[in-house]
């Protein structure tokens, strides 16, 4: 069965102390995920190993990073490497989060390299795509997700691919309150496993995991995780709140 994941997706939000009071709240709701459903909580750096020593005691939650260096290591003063996330025990990475291509110019290219160093760690990547508002507005949705894909991942192996986690998140829905329909999510998400069936085969295309990011909230994610292309979210806002998160973690399939 394909895996499925409720992720959170903190940003650049909440004090050491509120992140610890959220992850708390959400635990002490003691939700049982079955084999093949996971929550996991990308959350600022400075918290990692707080949220790490959290959420190690619950079956299949996990703490990510919300990005990595494309370096190794070395001089490259405020950067966080692969190596340091995976020394501390990370097991996910976000990559390409839409803010970071728009405000700290994170290319294809870039993001491809990210991606092998992520792999060569053992950690899954959250692999982010999607349009935005102009690209949906001219119907070049598909086209340009298909580039992302192309450019950051499809050199990699059938064995590799496998290890990654695709994430959809429309731009023009993200943080804006614009859920895309459940008929535009699972257009694009078919349109996504297509590409891997014919990059790769039916098999991996069925493995891969690919979530909707932009607007998840409690009232709706029910309804997106209930397309047969989306298995689970990727989740700004309403991850802030714990009781809506539970809801949202308690929408798997
Ligand atoms: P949102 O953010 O849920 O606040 O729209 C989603 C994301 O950016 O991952």
């Amino acid at each position: 069965m394909r895996q499925q994941i409720a992720a959170a997706n903190w940003k650049m939000n909440l004090t050491y102390q509120q992140g610890e009071a959220l992850l708390d709240a959400i635990l002490k709701e003691n939700i049982a995920l079955a084999d093949h459903q996971h929550a996991v909580f990308a959350v600022p750096f400075p918290y990692l190993i707080m949220a790490h020593n959290k959420l190690k005691g619950a079956k299949n939650f996990a703490a990510a990073a919300q990005n990595c260096s494309d370096k190794k290591s070395g001089a490259y003063t405020g950067e966080i490497s692969v190596e340091m996330l995976q020394s501390i025990n990370i097991k996910y990475c976000v990559l390409g989060h839409s803010e970071r291509r728009e405000y700290f110019s994170e290319f294809n290219q870039a993001l491809a390299h990210k991606t092998t160093l992520c792999l060569e760690a053992g950690i899954t990547p959250i692999f982010c795509c999607g349009e935005s508002l102009s690209i949906r507005e001219v119907g070049a949705q598909e086209g340009f997700v298909e580039a992302q894909l192309k450019e950051s991942l499809f050199h990699f192996s059938e064995d590799e691919i496998r290890r990654i986690v695709i994430a959809y998140e429309p731009i023009w829905a993200i943080g804006t309150g614009k859920t895309a329909s459940t008929e535009q999510a699972q257009e694009m998400h078919a349109h996504i496993r297509s590409l891997l069936r014919s990059k790769y085969s039916e098999a991996t295309a069925d493995t891969i995991p690919i979530l909707y990011g932009g607007s998840v909230k409690a009232g709706n994610a029910k309804e997106l995780f209930s397309c047969p292309d989306v298995d689970g979210g990727l989740v700004g806002g309403a991850s802030l709140v714990a009781a809506d998160f539970v809801q949202i973690i308690n929408s798997l399939k």
